[in-house]
């Protein structure tokens, strides 16, 4: 089992390494000068903005921002997580990896996920074996055969059943109690209401536990890896729910997982695109027709994690939903979610498909390549989707309706990145409303002024979610109230209403700044949510304190420049102290890279001023904001004149605020001005 890569063999492995064969050997680099450049591998391009540069051990591209030191580049370009993109670095400098001692808790949480594997792993594999063997298999197959499914597809997803009956799989890998509690954590069996926990009151014999999935067809979602984590199931009929997923478990959670991601990988060297659709069988479906790149979120609405797993595979995102209200809502909150991670060179489409059609309907009647020409021909780009959702409604031939699109606009415009794609954005809302830069900034300010005071009153708990006639959130509750007890459970049929509804979109449980009510009834409050989302990111642009740090972090020999170390230490400004602690810390240890003052700082400084470090590194804001097209020119920031111009920024606040005390005690003292007192009072108010 291992343990963590210690930080000092990182250090060291990127001290030693050399990023340039690295890369070299993928991507085939040309000397420009003191650095290299080639083509991006990360975005689509004719003329290369892509550049490594030997001295700071880093690449660069212009063009969308990708950037990194060696390690980050193994991450991006051969899609490894971070240990094994370390492994591949050291092994080709024939180092070997150590891996710190685990505590003990982690070795025992790392042994439970690896048993969770396996019993889901042999769960899926049993399930399999029953649409083979089972006496009702012929039903089951008969079914996917009438829903289009050749068996071949239905092999390649692995596609299983669960037989009706209460104790299938637990007869079958429930050898001990243990192995039983293990298959309730792996969210495969659920435990009776009448049980007492195994404290032995019950009759030797009788089981505590009963089978989730019961006289379903079984969809195993898959993560990353290939390895199976969770399963949906699905009704062979039209009883309700019509869907059951597996619960969080300590191996899955839905929130983070895109069913059909690792098929698609599978069957595609390269991901040209991933198309998201609504539900299994679309995927399925879509995969039965050729076309091999469709995933789905499991039972939730899809969200940035979604969109940023998706994203880590592929440049172009289509999102393929259903044309009636809920697929609109559900258009409506990826796209909100996708606008922050909209980078340069990302693409983000939306097909909405006429009413009481799905891409599994559609894809039936029309076939793989009709629908693939359907979504180049007629999938919205994400500029215009998102004005005519904007739009709808709206006359912008009035004074009035362009003001109002303005506004509407604001918020969503304000999630994107820095980047050419954001000015292009802003460019687009120019020409559609007619108004010039300045007056939507101006718009755009005041509307954000009025949002963020929305977002500090206190906000309603959103009740919404718990409201009794939605569908929501109810799985496992009314499971709990109308399990078996004593009596032998009844065989499921018609009406088995166990596991209650799980809703498509309603039942994924909101992050802490997720606060838009359920999109299930359209309310003036939900309405109005939906204008002002309070989100991280798309701040303009730093603030000057904010913006030295970043600096400093990416050029650590800017610190050099500040001669006055003591100036910032005394500041009353939490990042300006952290700013001269940095300064301080580079001053003694001038060799120190990006990577070593971070893992500098995680040894020795507070986990806060480490996560806003961390953080302030990867912002966009810092790596892509100042390379902005300039009338269709990249111009390259100088990092030591922005550096400078921060400091001079910061003098001028301070001497702002100097004078503005000086003139407030010239006031309160009442005191008869001198000459050099008026001449300070009318240079400050021409300021
Ligand atoms: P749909 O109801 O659109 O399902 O739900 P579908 O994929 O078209 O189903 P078929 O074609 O009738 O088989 C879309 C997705 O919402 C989730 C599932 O993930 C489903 O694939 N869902 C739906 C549930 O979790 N529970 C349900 O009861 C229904
Ligand atoms: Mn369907």
């Amino acid at each position: 089992m291992a343990g963590k890569i210690p930080q000092y063999f990182i250090d060291d492995l990127l001290a030693r390494a050399d990023i340039v064969p690295v890369v070299d050997s993928r991507v085939k680099l040309r000397k420009t000068g003191k650095n290299y450049s080639a083509c991006c591998p990360f975005h689509d391009e004719k003329t290369p903005s892509f550049t490594v540069s030997p001295d700071k051990q880093f690449y660069y591209c212009f063009g969308c921002g990708a950037s990194g030191n060696a390690v980050g580049f193994l991450m991006e370009y051969d899609r490894l997580p971070f240990p094994e993109a370390v492994e591949k670095l050291a092994a080709s400098l024939s180092l070997e990896v150590p891996r710190e001692q685990l505590a003990p808790g982690q070795v025992k949480r790392q042994q439970e996920s690896q048993s969770l594997y396996q019993l889901t792993e042999q769960a899926a594999e049993y399930y399999r074996a029953q649409l083979k063997d089972h006496k009702v298999a012929a039903r089951a197959i008969t079914y996917l055969k009438n829903r289009g499914l050749s068996g071949a597809i239905a092999k390649e997803f692995g596609i299983g059943l669960a037989p009706p009956g209460w104790d299938n799989l637990l007869n079958q890998l429930a050898t001990s109690a243990e192995k039983a509690d293990q298959l309730e954590r792996a969210g495969l069996a659920i435990r009776r209401q009448d049980s007492d926990g195994g404290q032995g009151k019950q009759e030797p014999g009788r089981r505590h536990h009963y089978d989730r999935f019961r006289n379903r067809i079984m969809f195993p979602i898959r993560d990353q890896r290939g390895r199976t984590i969770a399963f949906g199931g699905r009704v062979l009929g039209d009883d309700k729910p019509k869907y059951l997923n597996s619960p969080e478990t300590p191996i899955f959670h839905k929130g983070r997982e895109l069913y059909g991601l690792w098929e698609a990988r599978q069957a595609n060297r390269e991901l040209k695109r991933l198309i998201v659709v609504e539900g299994y069988m679309d995927v399925v479906a879509l995969a039965q027709h050729d076309i091999r790149c469709a995933v789905a979120t499991l039972g939730t609405a899809c969200g940035e994690d979604h969109i940023q797993l998706a994203f880590r595979h592929t440049q172009e995102l289509v999102f393929c939903f259903d044309g009636d209200q809920a697929g609109r809502t559900a258009a409506r909150r990826a796209l909100e979610a996708a606008l922050p991670q909209m980078q340069d060179g990302r693409s983000l489409r939306f097909l909405l498909l006429p009413e009481g059609e799905d891409p599994d309907t559609l894809v039936r009647q029309i076939g793989g390549e009709r629908f693939d020409q359907l979504i180049d021909e007629q999938g919205r780009p994400l500029e215009d989707f998102m004005f005519d959702l904007l739009g709808e409604g709206i006359n912008v031939q009035t004074m009035d309706g362009r003001a109002r699109l303005s506004k509407a606009a604001a918020p969503l415009l304000d999630l994107l990145p820095a980047g050419v794609y954001r000015q292009l954005m802003f460019q687009q809302l120019a020409r559609r409303t007619g108004l010039e830069q300045d007056m939507l900034e101006e718009i755009i300010a005041a509307e954000k002024a009025r949002t963020a005071k929305l977002a500090q009153q206190p906000v309603q708990p959103p009740q919404l979610h718990k409201q009794p006639h939605e569908r929501s959130a109810r799985s496992d509750v009314p499971a709990e109230q109308h399990q078996p007890t004593g009596a032998p459970p009844p065989m499921p049929g018609a009406g088995d209403e166990y596991e209650g509804y799980e809703g498509s979109y309603q039942d994924f449980a909101p992050p802490a700044d997720y606060d838009y009510p359920d999109e299930g009834q359209p309310t003036a409050e939900s309405e109005r949510s939906h204008q002002a989302p309070t989100r991280r990111s798309g701040q303009y642009r730093l603030p000057a304190e904010r913006m030295l740090i970043a600096l400093l972090l990416h050029h650590p020999q800017l610190a050099q420049l500040i001669d006055d170390d003591t100036r910032f230490r005394n500041s009353a400004d939490a990042d300006l102290q952290l700013f001269a602690e940095l300064v301080e810390v580079l001053k003694t240890r001038p060799e120190y890279n990006l990577n070593q003052l971070l893992g500098h700082w995680r040894a020795h400084h507070g986990a806060d001023s480490f996560d806003t470090l961390a953080k302030l590194a990867n912002s966009q804001l810092v790596t892509g904001a100042r390379m902005l097209a300039i009338n269709g020119q990249y111009q390259e920031y100088d990092p030591q004149t922005e550096f400078c111009d921060c400091l001079r920024s910061l003098d001028q606040a301070t001497e702002k605020l100097r004078k503005r005390e000086l003139l407030n005690q010239l006031r309160s003292a009442g005191n008869q001005l001198g000459e050099e007192q008026l001449a300070l009072l009318a240079q400050f108010r021409r300021k």
